[in-house]
């Protein structure tokens, strides 16, 4: 009896939780501990496969989550120096995502959970980029802004508490990271190019040539980023293709992003009036924005840039927090949710 009291205790102080993130082309696996910390992260790309086809493959993305999972969670465990009988809890990332490679995450998962006879619980992918910069040594401190920028997804949100979040703003078309993407596979650099395309952009004049911002002159905290894109494509088919024209488009392009971010970020911290502005999702990563965003009126907090992207780190963070309230799967049915809103959490 004294032992199952005692791990019934130790269950309540420290939650050692193991993250899974399938939602796209990463494969993310992590343990974090309720009191240490962040003991172990692994992370498998399947980026180099995609870039082959231009674009994430749904089906290959699934099959490949499939085969590095196992070797992920073995990766984490050696490195952490823990064993199965030490993990509390598993989560999962059960979407907004690819149905598919959510449900390889989510059936294993829940099936490790079942087999250890330990609380699983699904994920939110975006609360888990929004949490992300919860893992670094100077997190933020509630309430905050959160500007959400990935390949999929382009959010301002009014973050009032953990599990409370209201959206302000949101792309009417292109997510960020897609209009990145587009705008790099126009200057041929290859799939995903956000990266490559801001670096060429560094070696841009970014007098040469000027891009709109869209949106900034109407009211509310909406983007729009497709016509970013055709206005890239027309500007390279009526130019000569030399290296300089296309560094220089490159940073028009990247030019009217951060500024246009920028606009609506200020705009989403007047109207709040809050004082931290947290940046999340794979953009974040971006150096340029960074810099601009750390010259606003506000406590900046960026996650670390391994972490800008998807990663099990997120998701295990999240999934404690909530499996430390209580909250858990209850039925033995497998659940994901492909279309989920933030704000229906
Ligand atoms: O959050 P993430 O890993 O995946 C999604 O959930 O979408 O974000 C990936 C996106 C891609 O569109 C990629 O091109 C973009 O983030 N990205 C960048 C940079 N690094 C990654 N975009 C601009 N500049 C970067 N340095
Ligand atoms: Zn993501």
């Amino acid at each position: 009896m004294a032992d199952s009291n005692g791990l019934l205790r130790e269950m309540q102080s420290e939650m050692r939780i193991l993250g899974i993130e399938t939602s796209c082309d990463e494969t993310g696996v992590a343990i974090f501990d309720s009191e240490k910390g962040l003991l172990a992260d692994a992370l498998y790309s399947q980026v180099a496969m995609h870039a082959e086809y231009g674009g994430v493959v749904p089906e290959l993305a699934s099959r490949d989550h499939v085969r590095k999972i196992i070797p992920l969670i073995q990766e984490v465990m050696d490195k952490s120096g823990l064993g199965f009988p030490d993990i509390s809890g598993i989560a999962y990332t059960a979407g907004p995502g690819l149905a598919g490679a959510l449900m390889v995450g989510a059936a294993f998962g829940r099936s490790l959970g079942f087999a250890l006879d330990v609380p699983t619980i699904g994920v939110h992918h975006m609360e888990g980029h929004l949490m992300a910069p919860m893992l670094e040594s100077d997190p933020p401190v509630y309430p905050y802004v959160a500007l959400l920028v990935s390949g999929g997804h382009t959010l301002l949100v009014k973050v009032k508490a953990f599990g409370h979040y209201e959206i302000m703003g949101e792309s009417v078309d292109d997510a960020v990271g897609e209009a990145f993407d587009k705008t790099a596979k126009i200057l041929g650099l290859g799939y995903p190019g956000g990266a490559a395309l801001s670096k060429l952009a560094d070696k841009g004049d970014s007098k040469r040539f000027h891009f709109p911002r869209p949106m900034i002159d109407r009211p509310g905290l909406d983007f729009s980023f497709s016509g970013l894109k055709t206005f890239a494509a027309n500007t390279v088919s009526s130019h000569e293709q030399d290296d300089q024209t296309k560094a220089d488009i490159a940073r028009a392009f990247q030019d009217a992003i951060v500024d246009t971010l920028m606009i609506k970020c200020k705009r989403a911290l007047v109207a709040t009036g809050y004082k931290s502005l947290v940046v999340a999702g794979g953009v974040g990563a971006n150096l340029a924005l960074r810099a601009s965003l750390q010259t606003l009126d506000a406590k900046v907090y960026f996650p670390r840039q391994a972490f800008c992207t998807d990663n099990g780190a997120m998701i295990a963070y999240v999934g404690c927090m909530r499996l430390m309230t209580g909250k858990q799967d209850q039925d033995l049915a497998i659940k994901v949710y492909p279309r989920w809103s933030l704000e229906d959490l």
